[in-house]
């Protein structure tokens, strides 16, 4: 089939382990789906290395590098996770040492891991010599494409001004997240570029604006909750009502940290709000707070409002896919106007990834 180039080393029975490893079930599913797309983008516009942006511990990398036999540059920011990653990288190739023959690992390339931060002022000269310096390339007569599982915030943007920028860049693909964290001109006046909007179509648009909230509630899956919202599974709903009893604990302590991020906590049968708390705190910059300083009565109102909030909860759930288009078409514009062809699809089971739009571009 036209869209099936699947990876016959992810059903190795020795080394699929040694792919995905600690990897949760969400991320298999999006590495093993993304990595095909990016071996067809490559059979259809040929290049000769592929730049991972926001790479983490290489898993997509490294299906392209060991399953494909595609050259990959991942960068990432965070030090020990491309320590892992090279860690990770090793370990394969001595498994592949001892299952495979010398033929099937001849088209093995290691990723390259660099650490290095891309921020929306990095200059593509600048980005192209850390690609030379990486790969030990001469010169700048090189093709590549770029790709981004999942960058978050303003890296998205920063992938997309990279790929306009850099005539070397021939395709593009990437599945963005976090937009909450993108930079706008309200949020973040003093700086020359932002994250949203990118488009000079939207740009010129007064009230083209979304908050905070509204980006953020974008990210959030809405088929899951609606399983839950017709099973009846009210019981795993209340958990927005202990992340806003929650809330109202950090706002009393620390007002100017409000919409701070917590740790997730999966909902389990019978768990009281302290037990929530202590959880939901773990690790954070909140975690001395002693969650008994909200006061028994406080809390019970608090609780009980729990249908209240799933209300508001699923109202703003409804507006959350508009929310994500807006931002998808602005991306998909943005890539138009400078002259790109640009294909949106669904890739990924909503159900198991919600941000699962992956936004695919080449050069006209
Ligand atoms: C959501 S994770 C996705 C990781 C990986 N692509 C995956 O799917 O497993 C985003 C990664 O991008 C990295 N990152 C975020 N902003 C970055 C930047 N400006 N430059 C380089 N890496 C960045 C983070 O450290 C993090 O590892």
């Amino acid at each position: 089939m036209l869209n099936c180039l699947p990876c016959t080393l992810l059903d190795h029975p020795k080394l699929k382990h040694m792919f995905l490893k600690r990897v949760k079930p969400k991320k298999q599913h999006e590495v093993a789906r993304m990595a095909e797309i990016c071996a067809l983008s490559h059979r259809q516009t040929p290049v000769d290395f592929i730049v991972d942006f926001g790479a983490g511990v290489g898993h997509l990398a490294r299906i392209l590098g060991y399953g494909y036999g595609l050259q990959v540059c991942c960068f990432e920011m965070q030090h020990d996770l491309n320590q892992q990653a090279g860690e990770i990288d090793l370990k394969l190739e001595s498994m592949a040492a001892k299952h495979l023959s010398q033929a099937e690992t001849r088209h093995f390339r290691r990723p390259v891991h660099l650490t290095q931060r891309l921020e929306s002022s990095t200059e593509p000269a600048q980005f192209l010599s850390s690609i030379r310096e990486a790969l030990q390339l001469e010169d700048d007569k090189f093709r590549f494409g770029i790709i981004g599982l999942h960058p978050c915030g303003n890296l998205g943007p920063t992938l997309m001004r990279m790929f306009l920028g850099c005539p070397q860049a021939r395709f593009l693909n990437f599945v963005g997240c976090c937009y909450q964290k993108m930079t706008t001109q309200p949020t973040h006046p003093r700086e020359q570029v932002h994250g949203y909007p990118l488009s000079r179509f939207l740009s010129n648009k007064p009230g083209c604006h979304l908050s905070y909230e509204a980006r953020e509630i974008s990210c959030h899956a809405m088929e899951v909750y609606t399983d839950r919202l017709s099973a009846g599974d009210y019981e795993h709903l209340r958990i927005h009502s202990l992340r806003a009893a929650a809330e109202r604990i950090i706002v009393q302590q620390f007002p100017d940290l409000r919409h701070c991020a917590l740790r997730n906590v999966k909902h389990s049968p019978g768990m009281t709000f302290h037990q929530y708390f202590q959880k939901a705190v773990q690790g954070t910059r909140f975690e001395a707070l002693d969650s008994r300083i909200l006061s028994n009565d406080q809390l019970e109102t608090d609780l009980a409002n729990w249908q209240r909030i799933v209300s508001f909860y699923t109202l703003r759930l409804i507006m959350a896919p508009l929310v994500e288009s807006i931002i998808l078409y602005d991306r998909c514009l943005f890539l138009m106007e400078n002259d790109c062809q640009v294909k949106i699809e669904a890739i990924f089971d909503p159900r198991l990834s919600p941000r699962n739009h992956i936004t695919r571009a080449v050069k006209l």
